[in-house]
């Protein structure tokens, strides 16, 4: 496991103790309303969201409670990674019914916690996300786990995570203090709100992101991601270093 899963390497450490109040709070936002699927999001790229839903998860998980790590991120996928994982059956290959579910499901080295990795990343991630087969799937997975996170794409880029409205009880919304700007955060809620999206908390990052890789900057990238040729991104990065 990564050493970016401080909750599982540092439980002492006062950021350990954040991510418990963070489960604290998230736990009394859901007195009324039950919120057992969560979805974390945000408006770019590289602001944290797969390291904070990753320790939110050993977090939770250390409290007893049985959870499912699900990467939704069908376009950058990390989960896989944190957990020094393999990424050779996951959420595409059950979609695509070319695995049973329970075969896709990776334990952890943290009891009570599992994960599905993304599996191969498909053309076509956002029609994949809103299919009807990801409903049943994680209402059958509500069955047998007490929580289910999502980690998701930034919402402003593509539809990918207000799609995964259908399944979501309450959205976790990243900005990292040092690039996510007042807009780029107003419309990142609205465009939650619009699908009717739950908001049960934003979270602040001082994730290392670098000022030029602005929102309209993630937005490119994430295009290009899904079209550019190995040869195209590369050719892409050296270019940007020049920028530099
Ligand atoms: N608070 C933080 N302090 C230091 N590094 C961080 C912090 N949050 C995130 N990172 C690092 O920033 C990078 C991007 O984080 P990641 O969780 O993959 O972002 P996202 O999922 O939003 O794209 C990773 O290398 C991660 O380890
Ligand atoms: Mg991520």
């Amino acid at each position: 496991m990564k050493d970016s899963i401080i909750t599982y390497k540092s439980p002492k450490d006062p950021i350990s103790e954040a991510f418990r109040n963070m489960r604290t709070n998230i736990t009394f936002a859901d007195i009324d309303d039950e919120m057992r699927v969560l979805t974390i999001t945000s408006t770019g790229k590289g602001e944290g969201k797969s390291t904070i839903i990753a320790n939110y998860a050993v977090a939770l998980a250390q409290s007893k409670k049985k959870v499912l790590l699900i990467d939704c991120d069908l376009r950058r996928p990390r989960i896989h990674r944190l957990f020094e994982q393999p990424n050779k059956r996951g959420l595409t290959n059950i979609l695509l019914r070319e695995c049973e579910p329970t075969e896709a499901i990776q334990t952890t080295d943290v009891e009570n916690l599992f994960m599905i990795s993304s599996g191969p990343i498909p053309p076509n991630p956002s029609e994949i996300l809103a299919s009807k087969r990801l409903i049943e799937l994680i209402n059958q997975f509500k069955l047998a786990f007490d929580y289910i996170l999502i980690d998701a794409p930034p919402v402003g880029v593509v539809t990918d995570a207000a799609v995964l409205s259908h399944v979501t009880d309450g959205y976790i919304v990243v900005a990292a203090i040092s690039v996510t700007n007042k807009e780029g955060i107003r419309m990142a809620l609205e465009t939650l709100r619009n699908v009717n999206g739950n908001i049960v908390g934003v979270v602040a990052n001082n994730a290392p992101v670098s000022k030029r890789s602005g929102y309209y900057y993630y937005y490119s990238a994430y295009e290009e991601d899904q079209h550019q040729s190995k040869k195209e991104k590369k050719q892409r990065k050296i270019k940007e270093k020049r920028v530099k």
